[in-house]
């Protein structure tokens, strides 16, 4: 995923350097979660996790990579619904995937104020997503929260779904990184038809624990033989940088302002962005955590 500070490429180099330090454990708390790509390393490598992050989406992320340690087999939804597929061998995640991705589109949320049709009458039109990519993702997102509700899905299935949605989202979104501003021009990757993508299932049977919620207050809470601190770099806050993603991960119609049609992110401020208070949060840290390994 596109994401400010993902560690999806240096994980293995990060992993080098703890193993010639000699710096070993069974357990390992993501502080700045993120992606979750650097918890999925080293749930593979059999680590017990705890992970955290202020973001919601993050959160989905981590319930689907992290937390769940199921091959999801989608019962009760696959004896209620309908599935042709073409694939005689497909996995369960694949044939709902399969579903979602020919489900009649919609309109909702997303395409009524982050597509141009939706929003023509804005004196500067949104142009985040294609008419026709607003309506496959409010249509799959609207058919995830229903199945839910009619009790087709386990809670894991349920943020595996999200996740799937999640992660393919920004290979259509017309953006040139963050969702903080849409490009004025289609992107050649915005005008393609969204087409939902699998996630990997990652299992290791530990009793991984993941929050949503500021890392600072769970340091007490959580031991683990590793703390990896990996905070924001700058002023920049993550929340406004990705509030669509957080929009659709929460789909919870927010109050939108301004030409981008951010949402109120009060309270997904960090501290870690300013430099005083970023060191105040880091004092905290150093004095309260109780780890094995602080490198
Ligand atoms: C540099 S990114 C981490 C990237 C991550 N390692 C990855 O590979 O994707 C920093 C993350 O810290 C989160 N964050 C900032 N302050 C936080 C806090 N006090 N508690 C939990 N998460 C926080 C941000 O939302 C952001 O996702």
């Amino acid at each position: 995923m596109r994401f400010i500070g993902n560690k999806e490429n240096l994980v293995e180099k990060i992993y080098q350097i703890l193993q010639s330090k000699n710096i070993i454990g069974n357990s390992f708390f993501d502080f700045f979660a993120g992606t979750s790509n650097v918890g999925q390393f080293f749930k593979k490598k059999d680590f017990q996790i705890f992970s955290s992050d202020l973001l919601y989406f993050s959160f989905v992320l981590q319930k689907a990579y992290i937390k769940n340690n199921e091959i999801p087999n989608f019962q009760k939804l696959l004896s209620n619904i309908e599935i042709k597929s073409n694939s005689l061998f497909a996995n369960h995640l694949n044939l709902v995937v399969e579903y979602l991705n020919k489900i009649e589109t919609k309109e909702g949320f997303i395409s009524e104020n982050y597509t141009p049709k939706g929003t023509e009458k804005l004196e500067i039109p949104r142009m985040y997503f294609s008419n026709e990519n607003g309506n496959i993702i409010d249509a799959i997102r609207i058919q995830i929260e229903k199945w839910k509700d009619e009790s087709l899905l386990t809670e894991n299935e349920y943020y595996i779904l999200l996740a799937c949605l999640i992660e393919t989202v920004p290979f259509y979104a017309n953006i040139s990184g963050v969702y903080a501003a849409f490009q004025k021009i289609w992107d050649a990757r915005a005008v393609k038809k969204l087409v939902l993508r699998p996630i990997e299932i990652i299992k290791n049977d530990k009793l991984n624990q993941v929050f949503n919620q500021n890392s600072v207050e769970l340091i007490s809470e959580i031991q683990a033989d590793i703390l990896y601190l990996d905070p924001p770099y700058n002023q920049r806050q993550y929340a406004p940088n990705y509030h669509l993603l957080e929009t659709i991960a929460k789909y919870d119609n927010p109050i939108i302002k301004g030409v981008s049609g951010m949402r109120n992110y009060e309270n997904q401020k960090s501290h870690f962005c300013n430099t005083e208070t970023g060191l105040t949060e880091l004092y905290k840290i150093a004095k309260n955590a109780n780890y094995k390994y602080r490198k």
